[in-house]
């Protein structure tokens, strides 16, 4: 027996000498100590023999075991070493090889549009404010002085979120905000996403932008609301369009009109673009009802308002001649980065 262990310790430290990479080492590792080793066989086997055989052959194979093991180990490190090393050299990295270009992305439409809305009106004294998209009933209806009965507060045109909270339709609720928040003299804007219930098609979209806009001091008439509007469709559209107001409703404001500006496209003439009339309308506007102004605790014997709001998506359709909104929410990439 000790025999048998002297000649496989022989032929093990042979057979680790032509070894020549971690694998082979693992196989010898398998092959001597592993669960069916040739050594581990021998040390199972001990429990059979007699005692006094035991001892010495116990003594002799243990000693084989932990001789194997470092001469295992010792080699196994040596080739883990050398194959990190052919790994490291393998995969050098050429510093002077030119570097993969990345393509400079584009403004998204409306970002352009939204910037160029804002940079409009930073230019004549207003600051740019938020509110959140998740809205109160209370903010985006009630306190904008909307009836109780009115239609747009059906669930089938807004988004409720539950009895008294909802997305929001508009972002005139940002005026309440501002009212309640700040003291006159107040001259913000506030550009945001809207939600109604829409089924999308070329002009609706049940998410959607708007700029709202909203002027309070002492002595505002209807006249700086038309000075303001007209001077900003000039600086967007082109000095040489004029606008005109419309008469109509709102509930948050009193009067309220709808701003149009001269078609663009046929310089007032009437075309497809204008459906004749020679006039595009972009948005609606008033003087700020005075039960609005009460919510936000101004006094109305002393401040008049004027406000406004228009869709972005709109101003950008018919500045850029896009003609469907969805093309603005699909992006399609070779669609967005034409626009500069
Ligand atoms: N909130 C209105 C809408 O979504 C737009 C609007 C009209 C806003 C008149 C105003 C305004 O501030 O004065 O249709």
């Amino acid at each position: 027996m000790i025999e048998k262990l002297r000649q496989m310790m022989e032929e093990a430290k042979q057979k680790m000498d032509r070894a020549a990479s971690l694998a082979d080492a693992e196989e010898l590792r398998v092959k001597y100590l592993g669960k069916k080793g040739e050594l581990t066989e021998i040390l199972r086997s001990m429990g059979s023999l007699p005692p006094e055989e035991r001892k010495t052959l116990g003594q002799a194979a243990n000693s084989a075991r932990s001789q194997l093991e470092q001469l295992l180990n010792e080699n196994m490190e040596r080739f883990r070493q050398m194959e990190k090393a052919a790994e490291l050299s393998a995969e050098t990295i050429d510093v002077t090889e030119p570097g993969q270009g990345i393509p400079i992305g584009a403004k998204h439409l409306l970002t352009i549009t939204t910037d160029e809305i804002i940079r409009v009106f930073s230019g004549m004294g207003f600051s740019v404010s938020e509110g959140p998209e998740v809205e109160t009933v209370f903010n985006n209806f009630d306190a904008l002085n909307s009836p109780p009965n009115h239609p747009s507060r059906d669930m089938t045109d807004t988004f409720y979120i539950s009895e008294d909270v909802l997305l929001r339709t508009q972002t005139s609720p940002v005026q309440v905000r501002t009212l309640l928040s700040q003291k006159p003299p107040i001259k913000v804007i506030a550009p945001g996403r809207c939600f109604r219930c829409d089924t999308p098609d070329a002009t609706h979209s049940p998410m959607f932008q708007q700029v709202e806009g909203l002027a309070v001091d002492e002595g505002i008439t209807m006249s700086d609301l038309k000075g303001v509007l007209d001077r900003f469709a000039k600086s967007l559209f082109g000095s040489s369009e004029k606008t005109r107001f419309r008469p109509h409703h709102f509930p948050f404001t009193e009067p309220s009109a709808e701003m149009d500006v001269s078609c663009f496209k046929c310089g007032g003439k009437g075309c497809r673009f204008c459906k004749g009339s020679g006039w595009i309308e972009i948005m609606g506007c008033g003087m700020v009802h005075p039960n609005v102004l009460k919510v936000g605790g101004v006094d109305t014997e002393r401040y008049t308002g004027f406000a406004f709001g228009m869709g972005v998506e709109r101003i950008a359709l018919l500045k850029y001649e896009v003609d469907d909104i969805r093309l603005i929410y699909e992006n399609d990439a070779r669609f967005i980065r034409q626009f500069k």
